[in-house]
């Protein structure tokens, strides 16, 4: 794909229209700030027609637009105006689930024997004998169950991702914190549909039935979906939770998540670290995944690229075993999630990030299964915290600085390059929380801050008529003024994705592992292997100032091109004696050195 990926949460990106609600033809108004920043592909996470549950990934139609973003003519319009400028448009692609008001769903609800009756994962019920139990250990209901006879269970353990719902209530009933020892419950991944008399899988939602992907029809029908955004001329696709598509034929338990070792995040017994039953994760490499590769086939003078979501490998720890970047490597990524996973006040060590840093980028040049393939950085999205929420102002320049001076494709969320925070959880109020986790990824999805005008400039629609508010400190924050500051976060990106865009050494030369005499500082370098200079990137870990020696740089002699505190240096004209001298860090800060001439 070439240079860096902008992800687009197309409702709170630009309102073009003064609905509240941003759109298409606001993503159009805003193609040239992009150019300007430096971006080479959009990725617009869901603009489909949804049913309203969770942020758009509860898709009715596949292959429209719901009329609240616009039409199809819009996004032709978009692709277009995209292309003409250099940029690529990439679209989000969600084979594990749709809507519950989909068309298929309906169709597979009211007619088992039809077309459609196997088009997600229907089970029939259990009956318990006397003494079972009602339901699985720390596992319940919530609403799901409603109208299930009183004889019968679900088919196993398996819990909804979206289990925060039991926290809050626990949280409630205990007064805001829930005492050591007690556990906090999952809900049930099944749901009971009256109907047909059968259970539905929805590992998300309720709302959101799990296709069965086992299914060829199925297979057909979502690659079809790509076909048709490919035909439109979009040039790649961002693929959602890949590593739940293939589900346990044989419906075995899962094994609850031991105690200690659940996902901060979630705090959920069956949470996504141990699903090891419930997904099936080889045959989605060996059968499904070159079913999507064929797709891409069939546009030989393209180059099309899959970006997929695999928490599974990113929650092993590191990515060095990813299996997904070494089928094509050419062709498809994993998200390089270990990193950002680290990338928070806790993992904010330079032992951690060195060597994830070390084993991932050095595997593309080493592994032959991995050579020409494309590593990529990301340090957040419409799922996860702000950056600068989970490692503060400075440490969140330095981030950015690594992962825009990193090999690959980086992958910005809008605002980040604002160093936006989360908007505070207490600053939303009740009425407005949208995100089916009970609101606790709206703080990340609040709308771009462009500038001092009503709603930051988002929107001309009256502030209570916006999708989320928009954060109080937009006066502070916009990014209109920090266009006229030369230090400010936007600044900083945009120095950091025009260096990289005009520098052949950080767009496409290799990755170098470097030591440095400082436990609190990582360096590492960009050079072709022929090259005997490199660009060096240097980071403080620590919040003291630091001086420090690079101990195997390939040249002596460095300047400073960029700090992640000032952007512009004044030291710029200086150069630096690698071979002998230390360089000065601040706390936090990191550098970018570039080879003297
Ligand atoms: C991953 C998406 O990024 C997230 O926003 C969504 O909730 C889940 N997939 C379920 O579709
Ligand atoms: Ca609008």
């Amino acid at each position: 794909m070439g240079g860096a990926v902008y992800e687009i949460y197309p409702r709170t990106f630009y309102d073009s229209n003064g609905d509240g609600i941003g759109d298409i033809a606001g993503i159009i108004d805003k193609l040239p700030y992009l150019e300007d920043l430096g971006i080479r592909t959009i990725w617009l996470t869901p603009f489909y027609p949804h049913g309203g549950v969770d942020g758009g990934y509860d898709i009715r139609n596949h292959k429209d637009v719901d009329p609240e973003f616009g039409s199809i003519e819009d996004i032709k319009r978009l692709i277009e105006q995209a292309h003409n400028l250099g940029i690529k448009v990439m679209v989000d692609f969600v084979p594990n689930h749709t809507s519950n008001k989909h068309e298929w769903f309906a169709q597979s609800c009211d007619d088992p024997e039809g077309q459609f009756g196997n088009y997600y994962i229907w089970v029939d019920p259990k009956k318990r004998g006397p003494n079972d139990p009602k339901m699985p250990e720390n596992v319940v209901g919530g609403d799901r169950l409603v109208g299930m006879p009183e004889e019968y269970t679900v088919p196993n353990n398996w819990t909804s991702i979206f289990s925060i719902s039991e926290r809050e209530k626990l949280k409630k009933q205990y007064g805001g914190t829930i005492p050591e020892g007690v556990k906090v419950p999952a809900v049930t991944a099944w749901v009971w549909h009256p109907g047909r008399r059968q259970f539905y899988l929805a590992e998300f939602t309720k709302e959101q039935p799990s296709l069965q992907w086992a299914n060829p029809t199925v297979r057909k029908a979502q690659t079809d979906v790509l076909h048709f955004w490919f035909d439109l001329g979009v040039d790649g696709a961002r693929i959602d939770v890949l590593n739940h598509i293939l589900k346990d034929p044989e419906l075995k338990d899962e094994e609850p998540v031991p105690d200690g070792e659940y996902d901060p995040n979630n705090d959920n017994p069956h949470d996504q670290k141990t699903q090891k039953y419930m997904v099936s994760y080889k045959p989605v490499l060996k059968l499904y995944i070159p079913q999507i590769q064929a797709v891409a086939d069939k546009y030989p003078d393209r180059s099309i690229q899959f970006v997929h979501e695999d928490w599974i490998t990113a929650l092993k720890g590191d990515m060095s075993g990813d299996q997904i970047s070494k089928l094509r490597p050419e062709l498809d990524t994993a998200f390089n999630l270990a990193r950002l996973l680290q990338t928070n006040k806790e993992g904010w060590r330079a032992a951690i990030h060195k060597r994830l840093l070390d084993l991932y980028h050095l595997a593309f040049f080493t592994d032959p299964d991995l050579i020409g393939g494309i590593p990529n950085e990301v340090a957040s999205s419409h799922d996860v915290d702000r950056v600068v929420t989970r490692l503060g102002w400075h440490a969140s320049r330095a981030a950015a600085l690594i992962m825009l001076t990193a090999p690959g494709t980086p992958y910005i969320y809008q605002g980040e390059e604002g160093g936006f925070p989360n908007v505070r959880y207490e600053d939303i109020p009740l009425r407005m929380r949208r995100d089916a986790d009970m609101g606790l990824r709206d703080g990340e999805r609040c709308p771009m801050m462009w500038s001092r005008r009503k709603n930051a400039g988002f929107s001309d629609a009256p502030a209570a008529n916006l999708w989320l508010p928009v954060d109080p400190n937009y006066l502070e924050l916009n990014l209109e003024d920090q266009a006229k500051d030369p230090c400010s976060f936007y600044s900083l990106y945009r120095a950091l994705l025009h260096t990289r865009n005009s520098s052949e050494e950080l767009s496409h030369g290799g990755y170098n592992p470097m030591e440095t005499d400082h436990q609190d500082v990582l360096a590492f370098g960009r050079s072709h292997p022929e090259e005997r200079r490199q660009y060096i990137t240097v980071v403080n870990f620590s919040e003291k100032e630091v001086e420090v020696a690079i101990l195997n740089a390939k040249q002596n002699l460095a300047r400073i091109a960029i700090s992640s505190e000032t952007v512009l240096t004044e030291d710029r004209s200086k150069v630096i004696r690698l071979d002998q001298g230390r360089i000065k860090l601040k706390p936090y800060e990191a550098l970018l050195l570039e080879p003297v001439a």
